[in-house]
């Protein structure tokens, strides 16, 4: 039987529940496997911190170089997060012969091309099913089940903290700030859940789905992201009467004239299969050309789920898969920029409700190509503020940012800044 030594860096969260799977399922995995998986070493920041009881302190060090120069470790287990420190550790692991396994989606989307050119000139791998939908098998799936086809659309929630606030918020009336507050108390959301609720944790997810799947270099700058926060109850409400659901969409699409790559809080109709994905489950609809629609789904986040994933790619390691590294296709196509797309808009204008005020805004709309599709309008004394809420036909966003801004100039019309939300069909 094979034994493998592993070095974990990170015993938090996502790296305790890593030893205690390994500790739990080692029989398991002889039995399966043929392979003993042995954790010898593990980094953590403060060795005197008390941990769980089933932890062997032993193998405790604060000293990187305990884990990432010794040479009787075989693979490495990233668990550290942040940018800057986890690339240092993983670059050092490449250059002392290790493969490394990490969940660290922030360390991909941002510094993932001089990882994957360091580990190609080294001839190392690195494992990162965990950094995109918990325990959802999604590399796999692209590496595996997907292989035969040319992916053109990936459409995504992949965030579990803004799809359960969401969701609160729609099926129960609570508010932003109290959904939230439940999602910190179940563990869904961090401490500090900014990356969560401005949409940058889904933005890191998808720009690593669209650079895996699309072989394009995905600069993460240039992925467009909003996230929810601005949400609000009359938003969800509105969507309702029409017929949709909100949902923070992560999304990226191949076209021939570029890449559209995204997170945005979206409407979608009610029938679209990702509209009945709730709480904290995450859900992502590939586009191949050979398969058509491929829906995966499952749990996005968590300790376990993620250390399910995690342990994939360690016994993936351990039988000899070689080719994880995403490739890079000689034609690159540029990400297009966010005002060259064409899309569908719900625009909720708040006006004072006037006699003309529909006529000159529509007016404003159609001088910049944009037309009306569906319209309500609540009905007060005249002289209050109200809101207006408008559906587009599909119009440029230059256009729609152009009318929007030009109406929110009139004082004498709209009270407040008008809420632009792209709609998906
Ligand atoms: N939490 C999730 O649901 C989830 C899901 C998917 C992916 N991920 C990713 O998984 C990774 C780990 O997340 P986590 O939630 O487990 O993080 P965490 O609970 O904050 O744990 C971080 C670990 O790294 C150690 N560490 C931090 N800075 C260090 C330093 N300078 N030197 C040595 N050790 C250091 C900490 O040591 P101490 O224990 O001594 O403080 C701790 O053990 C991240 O990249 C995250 O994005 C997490």
């Amino acid at each position: 039987m094979r034994r493998v030594s592993i070095g974990l860096l990170g015993l938090g969260q996502i790296g305790s529940e890593v030893y205690r799977v390994i500790s739990r399922k080692r029989s398991l995995f002889q039995k399966r496997y043929d392979v003993r998986f042995d954790i010898t070493k593990i980094l953590v920041k403060n060795t005197k911190k008390k941990r769980f009881k089933s932890l062997d302190s032993k193998l405790l060090t604060s000293k990187p170089s305990d884990v990432l120069k010794d040479p009787s470790i075989d693979l490495v287990i990233e668990l550290v997060g942040g940018v800057a420190l986890a690339k240092k550790f993983v670059l050092e692991a490449f250059r002392n012969g290790k493969d490394v396994v990490t969940a660290n989606k922030a360390l991909l989307a941002e510094e993932g091309e001089s990882i994957y050119k360091e580990a190609k000139k080294l001839g190392r791998q690195i494992f990162f099913e965990a950094s995109v939908g918990g325990g959802i098998p999604v590399i796999k799936s692209l590496r595996e089940g997907l292989a035969a086809n040319h992916i053109h659309s990936i459409l995504g929630i992949i965030n579990g903290t803004s799809n359960y606030i969401l969701t609160q918020m729609s099926q129960h009336g609570v508010d932003f700030d109290v959904a939230l507050q439940e999602a910190q108390a179940k563990g869904y959301a961090e401490l500090d859940p900014t990356f969560d609720i401005e949409g940058v944790d889904a933005a890191h997810k998808i720009a690593i789905l669209a650079r895996y799947s699309f072989e394009q270099k995905i600069p993460f700058k240039s992925v467009d992201c909003e996230g929810i926060k601005h949400i609000s109850q009359h938003d969800i409400d509105f969507a309702k009467r029409f017929g949709y659901s909100i949902k923070l969409l992560a999304i990226a699409k191949k076209q021939k004239d570029g890449i559209e790559a995204r997170v945005q809080p979206t409407l979608l109709p009610n029938n679209h299969i990702l509209a009945k994905v709730d709480g904290s489950f995450n859900a992502i609809l590939f586009e191949g050309d050979e398969v058509g629609e491929v829906l995966l789904y499952g749990k996005g986040a968590g300790p376990e789920p993620t250390a399910s994933a995690v342990l994939s790619d360690v016994i993936d390691w351990a039988k000899g898969i070689r080719s994880n590294l995403p490739r890079t296709s000689k034609s690159q196509v540029k990400v297009k920029s966010i005002s060259s797309i064409l899309s569908r808009y719900y625009l909720r204008f708040s006006v004072i409700d006037k006699p003309g005020t529909l006529s000159y805004i529509s007016g404003i709309l159609g001088k910049h190509n944009v037309s009306i599709s569906n319209v309500i309008q609540t009905e007060k004394k005249s002289g209050t503020t109200v809101p207006l809420i408008l559906l587009t036909y599909k119009g440029h966003e230059a256009d729609i940012r152009t009318a929007v801004k030009k109406i929110d100039s009139n004082r004498s019309v709209i009270r407040e800044k008008t809420r632009v939300i792209r709609i998906e069909s």
